[in-house]
């Protein structure tokens, strides 16, 4: 399974990138307005400390426009995966850039057949919003099941990018599924790694390590 960021912030991008869990970064218009930045300038930064795709989200609503603007997005660097969202003209815009080469991350997904036009369009990822759903007293995680089946029963390439992950247990839960990457905001990644019997047991090694003298360099 593949971790992107969700995140602006070059900061904590930086971080994940140096503990070895960066595969990639999303951003969007709420996440670039909490950065403080220029939408081009933090994508750029976020490109040169990543290979991985990094996902910037069109601003248009109207097919010609996104395409234009998708097409500015991705002169930014070979990693950009522009994102669009599941409407009929992101649709669309999809359908073009994809042709041309380019990756495409059609966003704001909250049905299975939403998810089905998406990999008809040939989008890269398609990316289903289990924390919104799950806001609304909705199963999340049996969205991201079906798009799977879907997605399997076709063959279609497109990838299943888990988004609007709010929690550890969603990460297992797509995990379980075969979703093949997961967005998430920093502190959930590192949150994965926390267990308070992992921080027991090393005190406890830590205590007899120093109570024998023990020592390895
Ligand atoms: C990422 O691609 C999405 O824009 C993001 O995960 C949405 O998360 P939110 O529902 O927490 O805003």
């Amino acid at each position: 399974m593949k971790f992107f960021a969700d995140t602006a912030d070059v900061a904590e991008i930086r971080e994940l990138n140096e503990l070895g869990l960066l595969d990639g970064v999303t951003t969007n218009p709420s996440l670039v307005k909490k950065s403080g930045r220029d939408i081009i300038e933090v994508i750029k930064e976020i490109c040169s400390i990543t290979d991985g795709p990094v996902s910037g989200e069109v601003l248009a609503t109207e097919a010609g426009a996104m395409i234009a603007e998708g097409r500015k997005l991705a002169e930014i660097a070979p990693n950009i995966a522009v994102k669009v969202p599941l409407t009929l003209d992101g649709l669309k815009a999809c359908k073009v850039l994809s042709g041309e080469g380019k990756m495409v991350n059609v966003t704001l997904c909250f049905s299975a057949n939403q998810a089905l036009l998406a990999a008809k369009a040939g989008a890269t990822f398609i990316s289903p919003f289990v924390g919104r759903l799950d806001d609304i007293n909705t199963d999340g995680m049996e969205l991201i099941e079906e798009i799977r089946q879907i997605y399997d029963n076709y063959d279609f390439a497109t990838e299943i990018l888990v988004a609007s992950v709010r929690t550890v247990n969603h990460v297992k839960a797509a995990a379980l599924i075969g979703a093949d990457v997961m967005t998430a905001p920093a502190s959930v990644i590192k949150a994965m790694a926390s267990h308070p019997l992992t921080d027991k047991g090393l005190a406890a090694f830590l205590k007899d390590a120093e109570a024998a003298g023990l020592k390895i360099v």
